[in-house]
């Protein structure tokens, strides 16, 4: 049996293998030939289309990217899946699988299907998930997506920080510096940094406290306009108008979109919107979360619950997916987030708010209070603010100076 391993949509060569397999009983072909073509008649069972396998210590794992779902089993199972990448009946399988018996086959596509390494078609086909816009960029992509997506966060996030601490007495933490001891220097001018620009950058620090007071909705709305607004348009000859703002973008193609979870703002109704990057207008989408809601869904970190607005950025992949059609792309959005999280904390700094940014959050219910499907759109990176406490000194620390 001739096996070639291939990867999808990647330019990079990939060795062609050809193993022989040879069973010791033989098994009949005839059914493998016979697969059937959509639609299926009857009950069938096919392949998931994101499935991923690999090796963890000694056991042999397949894992649901999309689903989140992970098993270990024989090498088996590998063959089975391999055939089953069409509709296939209980008696094709059955007959693929020769030497077993049937109900032990019937316990394992069970499981197989409980553990949604395998689709089941009954009369109705499997609702397609939208991952199938993603081909191209799976399986890398869509691994990296899913699997570091709704990470559980330290119900105390003081004892994580303790932790480390612990951790610092054995394993120094890393220096962030590198230099080439040996190399010939050239001393550089230091420059003279007392204009606004400098210094907003300079003052940008990360706040874990913040003041009682509401944020000026004229604040917020400067803060959005420039870190998300559109600033103009430009005519692409052949293509159309690109939208233009003040952080650049993978082929001008904007996959980040603003959200806006208003808890203090002067004058702005407490509830999620949606900032409209080209009218400069909140839309509103539903009401807020209590802050004991909103805290367990920031990895428990009750200072930035404390805030007066949080930002959630999300990305719209089919914009950008567009265009590229590899992988690689994937860091160029989440690039992007870094770029409007930067302006963000730098415009939040300069209108003299204390700006946070984290990446602690329970990404699927962030979605779901947006009404978004974390496919073809989904959550990033999280940002927010709120007015200066009158305890500066303890300000950027917060809660952590006393773990
Ligand atoms: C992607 C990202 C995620 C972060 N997540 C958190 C977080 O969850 N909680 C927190 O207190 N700070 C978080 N920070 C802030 C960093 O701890 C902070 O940037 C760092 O300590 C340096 O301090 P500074 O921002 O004041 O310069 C995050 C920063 C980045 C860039």
């Amino acid at each position: 049996m001739p096996w070639v391993v291939h990867r999808r949509a990647t330019s990079r060569r990939v060795s062609e293998l050809s193993l022989r397999f040879v069973k010791r009983r033989s098994i009949s072909h005839a059914a493998r030939s016979q697969g059937i073509k959509s639609p299926p008649q009857g009950r069938c069972f096919r392949r998931s289309a994101n499935l991923v396998l690999y090796w963890q210590d000694e056991q042999f794992v397949f894992e649901n990217f999309a689903r989140q779902t992970r098993i270990s089993a024989e090498p088996l199972t590998c063959s089975l899946l391999h055939y089953c990448a069409e509709w296939r009946t209980f008696a094709e399988i059955c007959s693929f699988l020769g030497e077993f018996d049937d109900s032990s086959i019937r316990a394992s596509l069970k499981q197989l299907c409980a553990n949604r390494m395998l689709e089941i078609f009954d009369g109705e086909a499997p609702k397609p998930n939208g991952l199938q816009d993603w081909t191209g960029w799976n399986p890398a992509a869509g691994f990296f997506h899913f699997s570091t997506k709704d990470f559980p966060f330290a119900e105390n996030p003081l004892e994580d920080f303790r932790g480390l601490r612990r951790l610092a007495k054995h394993h120094p933490m890393p220096v962030p510096l590198k230099r080439y001891a040996h190399s010939r220097k050239t001393k550089l001018p230091r420059g003279q940094f007392h204009e606004q620009f400098p210094k907003v950058l300079k003052d940008r620090r990360t706040w874990r406290m913040f003041g009682k007071h509401a944020v000026p909705l004229e604040a917020l709305a400067e803060i959005l306009r420039l870190t998300f607004g559109i600033q103009g348009w430009v005519q692409v000859p052949g293509l159309g108008r690109a939208a233009m703002k003040t952080s650049p973008s993978c082929g001008c193609l904007h996959p980040i979109e603003a959200y806006v979870l208003a808890l203090r703002v002067k004058g702005l109704r407490k509830g999620f919107y949606h900032y409209n990057a080209q009218r400069h207008e909140l839309e509103w989408l539903r009401e807020g979360v209590t802050r004991k809601v909103l805290e367990k869904n920031i990895g428990h970190q009750w200072w930035f619950a404390k805030s007066a607005f949080l930002i959630v950025m999300t990305a719209v992949f089919g914009r950008t997916r567009w265009k590229y059609k590899f992988p690689r792309v994937y860091r160029g959005i989440l690039l992007e987030a870094g770029h409007l999280g930067q302006t963000f904390c730098l415009t939040a700094t300069w209108k003299g708010l204390a700006p946070f940014s984290t990446i602690a959050y329970q990404d699927t219910q962030w979605e779901k209070w947006l009404g978004l499907d974390g496919i073809s759109e989904s959550v990033l990176y999280l940002a927010g603010a709120g007015t200066r406490p009158t305890d500066l000194k303890n300000a950027h620390m917060g809660a952590l100076r006393s773990a």
